[in-house]
């Protein structure tokens, strides 16, 4: 089947979608991206993305100007085009082609790279699945707020983990945890809630920041505040949330089996009220 994405302003075959080898998204990883979930060929959260998008954007000082209507439509046509009823879609905006300097030319054009990828996700349903995850050196650079495709480190974290059998690699700073590979990560006890502040540590999630609202309107108890791996290891529950994991639970972390390895009662009633947002509509 004909695959499309779409590249600066044109759809193309996506085997012919291609930058150029002085593109500095490659070269320097000088690069953010989105990644936006759709169900039933709805996008999930769409504004959320596009804000934060807009936020990595100034941060970095890309000169890209963010047309919200023009990429749904770009979004939802990709969608159609490619045939998908679940999935994502994956946006990427480098700084741009320039001759190798580490130094960036101010009047460089952005190259706009858009894509689908189809996805099955994990529902609350019969086949509701809790994973495994190990811990590993969080050795990302300072500004994990920025959406950057400077990834290396998680990709090192993360193939650690499917080496070791397991699905998701949660971070350790300096005996905290602040997130995982490509998700945010929280805690039960004692029926409270505790995850990460968002601040240049972690990236704030927008599965995250939809979870936190679900919290507040259930009255139930959250703090913003960063744990130990012992407070990790010893939690009731753990669960990550992210756009392609939606509100995902971890059952065993390295060799700690958590909750006796059955998915808890917070992590299902909030992955049951977080996918009744879109799958209901
Ligand atoms: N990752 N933390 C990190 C390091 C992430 O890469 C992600 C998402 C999240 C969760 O953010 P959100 O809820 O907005 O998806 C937290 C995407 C899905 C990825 O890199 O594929």
């Amino acid at each position: 089947m004909l695959k499309y994405a779409y590249l600066n302003s044109k759809y193309v075959k996506f085997k012919n979608a291609k930058v150029h080898i002085e593109d500095r998204g490659l070269q320097f990883a000088d690069s953010i991206y989105e990644v936006v979930s759709f169900y039933n060929q709805q996008l999930i959260d769409f504004e959320f993305h596009i804000k934060r998008l807009k936020y990595s954007l100034k941060e970095l000082k890309i000169k890209y100007v963010v047309n919200k209507d023009k990429l749904k439509k770009i979004f939802n046509k990709l969608i159609i085009l490619n045939k998908l009823k679940n999935g994502i879609v994956y946006l990427q905006i480098t700084r741009g082609v320039q001759p190798r300097d580490h130094c960036y030319k101010n009047n460089i054009i952005p190259n706009l790279i858009i894509y689908t990828i189809n996805k099955k996700f994990n529902f609350p349903d019969k086949n509701f699945k809790g994973e495994k995850a190990i811990t590993y050196r969080d050795l990302r650079w300072k500004r994990r707020d920025i959406k950057t495709v400077s990834l290396l480190a998680n990709v090192l974290a993360k193939r650690e983990a499917v080496r070791k059998n397991a699905y998701e690699a949660i971070l350790i700073d300096k005996d905290k945890i602040t997130e995982a590979t490509a998700s945010n990560v929280w805690i039960v006890k004692n029926n409270k809630l505790i995850t990460h502040p968002a601040n240049t540590d972690i990236l704030k999630g927008i599965t995250r920041e939809s979870v936190k609202k679900i919290i507040k309107i259930n009255k139930l108890q959250l703090d913003e505040k960063s744990f130990t791996i012992k407070q990790l290891y010893n939690a009731d529950e753990v669960f990550i949330t992210s756009s392609t994991n939606l509100v995902t639970p971890i059952i065993k972390i390295d060799t700690k089996i958590i909750n006796k390895g059955k998915i808890g009662d917070i992590s299902l009633q909030l992955a049951t009220l977080y996918a009744n947002c879109f799958i209901n509509e």
